[in-house]
């Protein structure tokens, strides 16, 4: 099933005007990314499956949204990056226990920036969507989000998406300052930020999948792994495949 996917990433890749190599340089860069997010990942959540969680909550999301079978999969496979700016904050702010001051939650923010730059200008179309989902995902529809301030539909899709799949896993999830808050719990928050932090058809659609579906197993606390460790990538992706 993994192949389907590389056939299609390959389809892509070759109509691209710099396209060239061979299937296996696009493993190596399927492969690349997936441990690009472990790096902020392991400095982040020492259950290292928050962003792969988030990545499957994100491409359901995505489908239950009627995006092509392509989208979803770009999703999935960029989603994890999300956090991959985390690498230049400092670990005395990322992994404080306590309440962040306001000059720390300044420099926490720089996240988003610091991702999307990293990962800006890529020849590959999901590395760029890995960039804009880092640069965008603590947007709010209501345009109080950072780093831009941008509102609505102006903020990608990618990036609305990722932002609600990534609260509900932070709600549902033991975290070093909290216990995972009960699902119900979780769903009433996110609903209350329906049209404020969050898109409200994303917030609708969410509450329609749990409601029909219940929690996916992938994104429950302390669920199954939805992810092998970094260099099982193709392994990673027909399971997702398997999953959605
Ligand atoms: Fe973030
Ligand atoms: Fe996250």
């Amino acid at each position: 099933m993994a192949g389907n996917l590389r056939d299609r990433l390959l389809r892509r890749r070759r109509s691209l005007p710099a396209a060239s190599g061979d299937e296996r340089a696009l493993d190596a860069q399927l492969e690349l990314l997936n441990r690009l997010a472990a790096v902020a990942e392991y400095r982040d959540d020492d259950s290292g499956q928050h962003i792969y969680r988030v990545a499957w909550m994100s491409a359901r999301l995505a489908r239950g949204l009627g995006r092509s079978p392509d989208e979803v999969e770009e999703l999935y496979v960029a989603a994890p990056l999300h956090d991959v700016g985390k690498v230049a904050v400092p670990d005395r702010i990322l992994l404080k226990r306590g309440p962040l001051t306001s000059a720390e939650h300044m420099i926490m923010r720089t996240h988003t920036t610091v991702g999307g730059q990293m990962l800006a200008s890529s020849s590959f179309p999901y590395v760029r969507t890995a960039a804009t989902i880092a640069l965008t995902h603590h947007e709010r529809w209501d345009g109080q989000g950072y780093p831009r301030q941008v509102a609505g539909a102006a903020i990608p899709l990618q990036g609305r998406i990722v932002a609600v799949a990534d609260v509900l896993d932070a709600l549902v999830s033991r975290r070093p300052y909290k216990e995972p808050w009960p699902l119900d719990r979780a769903l009433e928050e996110i609903e209350s930020q329906r049209g404020k932090h969050f898109d409200p058809d994303i917030v609708d659609m969410l509450l329609a999948i749990i409601s029909i579906e219940g929690l996916p197993p992938e994104i429950a606390a302390g669920g199954v792994r939805v992810a092998p460790p970094a260099p099982d990538t193709a392994d990673w992706l027909s399971r997702f495949r398997e999953t959605l």
